[in-house]
């Protein structure tokens, strides 16, 4: 299937509906002395947060000021995620805490999208349970807010915009929330089917965006002074097999990585079916891809890797893992990991306990299996107990700390390049930042180094972090 490029009109036809939109904003904001508030409400991965850099942009567009709570807003979008039950339960949460916001302004607009509402329970149980919601609409019409807002205020009815026609939308504004990091969506949706997995049902089939797009985007981010770009898709590595020519998500990566600047490329989420070494050679020779790489194993067990459907065996994913060691020979390896997947027994968990020791990677990503509706393993039998997925849990956990916190010892004493994010959350007395290989470190200094590359000599390596001082 072709790629469909969703024809400029359509989205020129968004921004009438948002400079009718705009006009009455800015008519409010003169009669009132303020402009509205939007406030746009994130769960999930990244791709979730690129969609909501331009749900936030149309807002800005439409006159609305972004605001930072909820608490005074005229518009909140709620943009949710299905990945696990987890997820959808705070959604659901947050939404219902919105209700007394409403009470206090009824002129508030509340709009929730993302993958949770791309499904037709959940619909329901916003139309039936949450009386207060103005409009619910599907990942593939992020780009129709606009419209549905209008056909909100005008006709004042809730409506409910289940469009599953998955196109590429393509010069909707963006309002970036660093002005350092910035993400890149190079696809959208997914086509593996793996068993446990709700995202290609509420994200759709795989398509690419032309890569004339891509590079004319990241060469504006690289010339507005954006450092760090990740590039993402649900699996970066089929980029291009939909647009049926010969250039694949390496070529991409290499063409990318040419454009002139002080900045680095990373990349998220590859399978390791479709991971190759010409890939692995791509960032091994340049300079702007980070030398790290994501690569979900989620079970170290064949016979579970099967029932997940992956497409892949352990010797398979670790013929990748060695060729990237043997080419890059400091690259940060992560990776995602389902404990407690139906049927996995003791010794399919302890293959991923080997796995772990096999491979020693810097960080994982850790999920109880959560049974998804409507995917395969939701319905397999030999569903594991909570309290031996608990139980497995815990231990996956222990023996990654103890292999993360001998990794890091090895930059102990080293000065390594580190991108500044200002002060850290969770104590403000300390600035943080990220190598190349995304691992956290903290250090004493002044805020304006925000954004700022730094060299760092690490003093104190823990798990979680590095410890270091600025040095000139
Ligand atoms: N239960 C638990 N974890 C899941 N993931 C995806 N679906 C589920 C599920 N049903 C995890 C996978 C994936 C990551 C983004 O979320 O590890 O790589
Ligand atoms: Fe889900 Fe598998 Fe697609 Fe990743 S590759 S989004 S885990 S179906």
């Amino acid at each position: 299937m072709k790629t469909k490029i969703l024809p400029t009109e359509a989205i020129k036809r968004q921004f009438e509906y948002m400079n009718v939109i705009k006009a009455e904003n800015d008519r409010f904001a003169l009669e009132n002395g303020f402009r509205k508030g939007a406030f746009v409400m994130t769960f999930g991965c990244q791709q979730n947060e690129a969609d909501s850099e331009k749900i936030a942009g149309m807002a800005e567009s439409m006159g609305y000021e972004i605001i930072s709570s909820p608490e005074n807003a005229y518009l909140i979008v709620v943009n949710t995620c299905a990945i696990r039950e987890h997820a959808e339960l705070k959604a659901l949460s947050t939404i219902g805490q919105y209700k007394h916001i409403k009470q206090k302004n009824p002129e508030l607009v509340i709009a929730v999208c993302g993958c949770m509402v791309t499904q037709e329970h959940r619909v329901n149980d916003i139309k039936f349970k949450y009386p207060y919601v103005d409009f619910v609409f599907s990942t593939s019409a992020i780009h129709r807010l606009p419209e549905l807002l209008s056909t909100k205020l005008v006709r004042g009815k809730r409506l409910y915009c289940t469009d599953e026609d998955y196109s590429v939308a393509e010069g909707l504004p963006i309002r970036r929330e660093s002005d350092y990091r910035a993400w890149v969506s190079i696809m959208y949706g997914c086509n593996n089917f793996c068993t446990y997995c709700i995202v290609p049902y509420v994200r759709g089939r795989e398509r690419s965006r032309r890569k004339e797009d891509i590079i004319a985007e990241v060469r504006q981010l690289v010339a507005e002074g954006y450092k760090d770009i990740t590039l993402l898709g649900q699996n970066v590595n089929s980029y291009g097999k939909d647009m049926g020519f010969d250039y694949d998500f390496a070529d991409l990566l290499d063409e990318l990585a040419k454009i002139e600047g002080d900045y680095v490329l990373h990349f998220m989420t590859s399978h390791p079916k479709d991971a190759t070494k010409k890939l692995v050679d791509v960032i091994a020779n340049n300079k702007r891809i980070a030398k790290q790489f994501h690569l979900p194993l989620q079970s170290g067990s064949n016979r579970i890797l099967k029932a997940m459907n992956r497409h892949y065996q352990m010797d398979r994913y670790l013929d990748i893992v060695d060729y990237m060691k043997e080419k890059i020979p400091d690259i940060v390896i992560t990776t995602d990991i389902i404990v407690g997947f139906p049927g996995e027994t003791e010794e399919d968990f302890e293959g991923t306990l080997n796995a772990l020791n096999r491979v020693r990677y810097d960080m994982i990503y850790s999920f109880i299996y959560s049974p998804r509706k409507g995917t395969p393993a939701a319905e397999m039998p030999d569903q594991v107990p909570q309290d031996v997925q608990s139980e497995r849990f815990r231990r996956l956990l222990d023996l990654q700390n103890e292999i993360a916190y001998e990794i890091n010892q090895k930059y102990l004493g080293k000065t390594i390049r580190v991108l500044c994010d200002g002060r850290s959350k969770n104590n403000p007395d300390v600035l943080c930042g990220r190598t190349e290989g995304n691992k956290i470190v903290l250090f004493d200094g002044a805020a304006e180094n925000e954004g700022k590359y730094l060299n760092i000599k690490i003093t104190k390596c823990e798990t979680f972090a590095l410890i270091g001082e600025i040095v000139q």
